[in-house]
C-alpha cells in the first residue's frame, strides 16, 4: 500500500493524475466513483482537464452504492449526485455510468445484476474511495464479511449522523439501508485510490494503514491489495506512526 500526505489540493491532482494516465492508455477504461464529499475535489479536477481535452467518451463507470428507496429525483440519490458532480460535466456517453438500484422490487436480484454488469464490463480499472469515520468503505460497515459481495446492508449510526449534513442536518431524514459493492467487489478492481481528508478521519486512516485486517475495521482489507494508494492530508495523517 502506498501512503502519500500531502495537501489536500495536491491530494486531489494525484488522484486525477492517476485517472488521467488510464483513460489515455485506455480510453475504454471502466472507472469506480464514490460519492461523499471526498471525492468531489477529484471531480472539479477531472472536469478541468477535461475542458482541456480529456476525454471520458469511450469509458465506463461504476458506482459504489446508493441508498434504498430514495425518489427518482431525490438530490442526495448517489445516482443524481454523480450525474450533476461528474457524468454530466464530462462527455461521458449516456447510461455509461451504472449503479445499484436501489429502488428496485426485488433488491437482491438487483445486487445480483449489478455484480454481473461489473464482470461483464471486465472488472473496475481504478476505483475512486472514501472512508468513513468508522473505516468503512463503500457502506460496508464494521463487522461486513471480508469476502463480501454486493448486498443491502444496515448504515450504523454514525454513519446516517456523518451524512445528516447532505439531508439538511436531519438524521432522521438519512435512509437506513443502502446497496454497497462489497469488500470482495472492490478488491477485485485493478487499482484502489482512496482520499481522506481532516481529522475526524485520522482513527480510520490509522487503523486502514497501521491496525490489523479486521471486518471491524472494513478498509484493513485494502492490505491486501497488490495497489492501493492511499492520499491523505496532514489532519487524516495525523495518528499514523
Ligand atoms: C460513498 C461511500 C462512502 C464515503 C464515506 C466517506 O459512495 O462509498 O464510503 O466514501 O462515507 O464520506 P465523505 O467523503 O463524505 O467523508
Amino acid at each position: 500500500m502506498e501512503v502519500v500526505i500531502a495537501p489536500p489540493g495536491e491530494l486531489a491532482r494525484l488522484a486525477a493524475d492517476a485517472v488521467e494516465r488510464l483513460v489515455r492508455a485506455n480510453p475504454e477504461a471502466v472507472l469506480g466513483l464514490a460519492t461523499g464529499s471526498s471525492p468531489l475535489v477529484v471531480y472539479d479536477e477531472l472536469v478541468r482537464r477535461h475542458k482541456e481535452g480529456l476525454s471520458f467518451a469511450r469509458a465506463r463507470a461504476y458506482m459504489l452504492d446508493e441508498y434504498v428507496g430514495l425518489a427518482a429525483d431525490h438530490p442526495e440519490r448517489y445516482r443524481n449526485v454523480i450525474e450533476k458532480e461528474f457524468a454530466s460535466r464530462v462527455d461521458l456517453a449516456p447510461g455509461a455510468v451504472q449503479g445499484p438500484d436501489g429502488l428496485a422490487a426485488d433488491l437482491q436480484a438487483a445486487c445480483a445484476a449489478y455484480e454481473a454488469s461489473i464482470t461483464d464490463a471486465g472488472g473496475v480499472d481504478l476505483q475512486i474511495l472514501g472512508i468513513g469515520t468508522d473505516g468503512h468503505i463503500a457502506f460496508n460497515e464494521p463487522g461486513s464479511s471480508l469476502a463480501s459481495r454486493t448486498r443491502i446492508k444496515t448504515l450504523t449510526k454514525q454513519t446516517r449522523e456523518d451524512n445528516a449534513r447532505f439531508f439538511g442536518g436531519s438524521v432522521d431524514d438519512v435512509p437506513r439501508h443502502c446497496l454497497t459493492q462489497g469488500l470482495a467487489t472492490i478488491m477485485s478492481a485493478r487499482h484502489l485510490v482512496l482520499l481522506a481528508s481532516g481529522r475526524a478521519k485520522a482513527e480510520a486512516v490509522h487503523q486502514l494503514v497501521e491496525g490489523p485486517i479486521s471486518a471491524m475495521w472494513p478498509a484493513t482489507i485494502m492490505q491486501l491489495h497488490p495497489h492501493a494508494t492511499v492520499l491523505v492530508d496532514d489532519a487524516a495523517a495525523s495518528r499514523l506512526q
